[in-house]
């Protein structure tokens, strides 16, 4: 019998986000020994070894709710990064900081201006709290900050700029982000995803925590599901005005951040070696993927994170297809809409020497089936 109760009207143009088949499961499909994982944009080397150690301490504590407030976390992270503590919202992940944002900031009919193409939850999240997504397309790749400037009108209450920016792996140059950050008006929030800050080694990444100061419309949103490996524990964190934390502590749900997750946090951030290790690596995989796709003719976004958009000039379905079939997954640009291009994320260099073999193969198949 069909269900009579109808959702809410909004979300008949929204759909589930897509999610992809376990590695098992691809696997055995197709019936391959082992397949390499490079589609996801996590952190290939894991996480830090003293954060798995302190996790096994902590398993018998589960029966306690976790802290509300992720007291500890709140603490390491303002010694860390020199701020105040009441400057610090801890999150489910970044992601929950984004959506409480729009639940706690934007109005109905409002405007959020974004760009397009990025990080797709700014937009589906816009879209179900109400509000309006205005979508301002890239320029090879880059935000294009004065056509969002120009987007800016009365209705306008929030603007996303996501530094490095997913899925083209590139950044704003310093001075264009400083010159916008100044010129947007105090009342419209200004969210700068830094989810992939960490691996930013570019002179012209802004480091924009200095900013909030006198940007008290300014927030920084990062993560520690990306270079410090932690993706399932899903801890994410903002820096804003105070005024902002206490407007999204209302909205958050009383124990959003679990008890593991904030202590893998703290124990992550004693492990600057571990990271510092991961953005060598990355940095080694980088110029190694970069200079074989060169000398193979292909072209890319310049990446300041851990994943690369490579423009192929086939279908990104079919050539995703192909490597899948040799055992090597990576993103089709073409749902991300770049359709002749994937995105792959940069790896341990026997992957990354694997997917470049792999995709010499694949792309002769696609030209000549
Ligand atoms: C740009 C960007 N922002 C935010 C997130 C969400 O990260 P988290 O795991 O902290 O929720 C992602 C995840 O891929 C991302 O790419």
């Amino acid at each position: 019998m069909a269900v009579k109760v109808k959702s809410r009207e909004v979300l008949q143009s929204i759909t589930a986000y897509p999610l992809g088949k376990s590695i098992l499961d691809i696997q055995k499909e197709l019936g391959l020994p082992m397949v390499r994982n490079m589609s996801e944009i996590e952190n290939v080397f894991g996480c830090s070894p003293l954060v798995k150690e302190q996790l096994k301490k902590s398993l018998n504590q589960l029966f306690h709710y976790p802290d509300g407030s992720s007291a500890n976390l709140t603490l390491k992270l303002s010694e860390f990064l020199g701020v105040d503590q009441n400057q610090l919202f801890i999150g489910n992940g970044s992601d929950e900081i984004i959506r409480l944002l729009l639940r706690a900031f934007l109005n109905h009919r409002e405007e959020a201006i974004m760009a397009d193409i990025t990080f797709p939850r700014y937009r589906t999240n816009v879209a179900i709290e109400g509000g309006v997504p205005i979508l301002v397309p890239l320029e090879s790749g880059v935000h294009n900050l004065s056509a969002m400037y120009d987007a800016i009108n009365r209705k306008t209450k929030m603007v996303f700029v996501c530094n490095p920016n997913n899925p083209t792996g590139t950044i704003v140059p310093k001075s264009d982000l400083i010159a916008f950050i100044d010129k947007v008006p105090e009342n419209i929030l200004i969210i700068l995803d830094e989810a992939y800050y960490e691996y930013a080694t570019s002179e012209e990444y802004l480091q924009s925590i200095s900013l909030l100061e006198k940007y008290h419309n300014l927030v920084i949103l990062r993560t520690f599901s990306k270079v410090y490996g932690l993706a399932g524990l899903r801890v994410g964190y903002g820096i804003m005005n105070s005024f902002i934390t206490s407007e999204l502590t209302k909205v958050k749900e009383v124990f959003n951040v679990n008890q593991l997750g904030q202590t893998a946090a703290v124990v992550a951030l004693d492990d600057q070696g571990f990271r510092e290790d991961c953005i060598r690596q990355n940095e080694e995989g980088k110029a190694f993927l970069e200079k074989a796709l060169h000398s193979l003719g292909f072209s890319y976004f310049p990446t300041q994170s851990n994943f690369m958009m490579i423009h192929v000039n086939i279908d990104g379905n079919e050539l995703a297809e192909a490597l899948l079939n040799k055992g090597i997954i990576v993103k089709s640009g073409k749902p991300l809409g770049y359709p002749e291009s994937i995105r792959v994320t940069i790896s341990s260099m026997d992957d990354n020497r694997h997917f470049i073999e792999a995709l010499k193969m694949a792309v002769k198949e696609c030209v000549q089936p």
